[in-house]
């Protein structure tokens, strides 16, 4: 049986003795391994039921840590650095010899970010001692099984893994999370940014301090950023304001919109958030409620607008895609 915690340090000492932790970050829950431990990283693989090629997304504790693992790193990434880490930012470079194949799924790019939560740059932090490695990092996917909805809360992740974790595997809780979205991946291997996954960060944030247009398309592979992805059991669908009105409701039907959307009569309301922010962040708690009350199908109002809301479109996309 595995360790549930709440201690940062206890959670640093698993990774350090080669074994997996599901980490709190801002965004997702992950569930991370020593980046440079090919077994440990193998588990986490067979854990989430992830194919191979599939690239893992390196934690470091700070921007200097993450340049040790990245080679030709373009001054406008320096700039996002500084502006945007520690925070809810993914950066692709090169690799340096650091970043092993076990992580990089292949590919000659390795996916690095300076995580935002106090608790997993605790963990971090504690890492860096017990290996005497400053540039240490934690490879960790979101902690849900390959193709199901990122987990918020510890108890979620507990729900989709915690069957498939060991003895001296732990799971850290910090509550829930407080962006609700995963990060937003940035390619930096070219003469100007690409977004590959929209996120908390945004395009015109990124544009705004480059002070670049971004990029449109990229040579660099994102396998994760696949067409049904977060995907619940019950088939959702997306609908706008008006046909909402319009919709008539079968039984077993959960509803996602902002508190402004009416709860059509005989739908089950599975979250009113008040702000795109607040949207973002009960979105996966609400997909999985629907699951858990075995609802048959969700209808989502995507949140109009940039920046945060073109994340939560690109995850509702997926997910009815599913
Ligand atoms: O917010 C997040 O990013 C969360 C938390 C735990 O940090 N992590 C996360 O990891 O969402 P994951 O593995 O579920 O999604 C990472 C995405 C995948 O789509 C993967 O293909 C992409 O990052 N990725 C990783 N390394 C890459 C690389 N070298 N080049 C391109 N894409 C990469
Ligand atoms: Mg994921």
């Amino acid at each position: 049986m595995y360790l549930s915690t709440t201690e940062p340090t206890v959670a640093a000492r698993a990774l350090a003795e080669g074994h997996v932790a599901v980490i709190p970050t801002e965004t997702v829950y992950g569930l991370g391994a020593v980046a440079n431990d090919p077994a440990a990283v193998a588990r986490v693989f067979a854990i989430k039921g992830r194919p191979v090629d599939h690239p893992l997304i390196a934690h470091v504790v700070s921007a200097d840590a993450a340049r040790a693992w990245a080679t030709n790193i373009p001054d406008y990434a320096l700039t996002l650095m500084d502006r945007f880490w520690p925070g809810p930012m993914t950066l692709v470079f090169h690799r340096s010899d650091r970043a092993a194949d076990c992580i990089t799924g292949g590919q000659d790019t390795v996916a690095v970010r300076v995580p935002g939560s106090p608790v997993t740059r605790e963990v971090l932090r504690e890492l860096a001692v017990l290996t005497d490695d400053p540039a240490v990092a934690i490879a960790a996917p979101s902690a849900n099984r390959f193709g199901r909805v990122s987990p918020t809360t510890a108890q979620h992740a507990a729900q989709e893994l915690g069957h498939l974790l060991e003895e001296g595997d732990v799971l850290l809780d910090a509550g829930p999370c407080e962006v609700g979205v995963e990060s937003t991946i940035v390619d930096c291997t070219g003469d100007a940014p690409v977004i590959l996954r929209p996120g908390k960060v945004t395009a015109q944030e990124i544009a705004d301090a480059t002070g670049l247009k971004l990029g449109e398309g990229s040579l660099v592979r994102a396998p994760g950023t696949l067409a049904t992805h977060y995907s619940p059991q019950a088939r959702v669908s997306l609908v706008d304001e008006t046909e909402m009105s319009a919709l008539s409701i079968d039984p077993q039907t959960g509803v996602i919109a902002l508190a402004s959307q009416p709860t059509p009569t005989g739908a089950v309301r599975l979250c009113a958030p008040n702000s795109v922010e607040e949207y973002a962040a009960c979105l996966y708690r609400a997909l999985r409620e629907a699951d858990s009350l075995e609802l048959v199908r969700v209808i989502a109002v995507p949140p109009a607008g940039d920046g945060l809301a073109e994340a939560i479109r690109d995850r509702l996309r997926r997910a009815a895609a599913g």
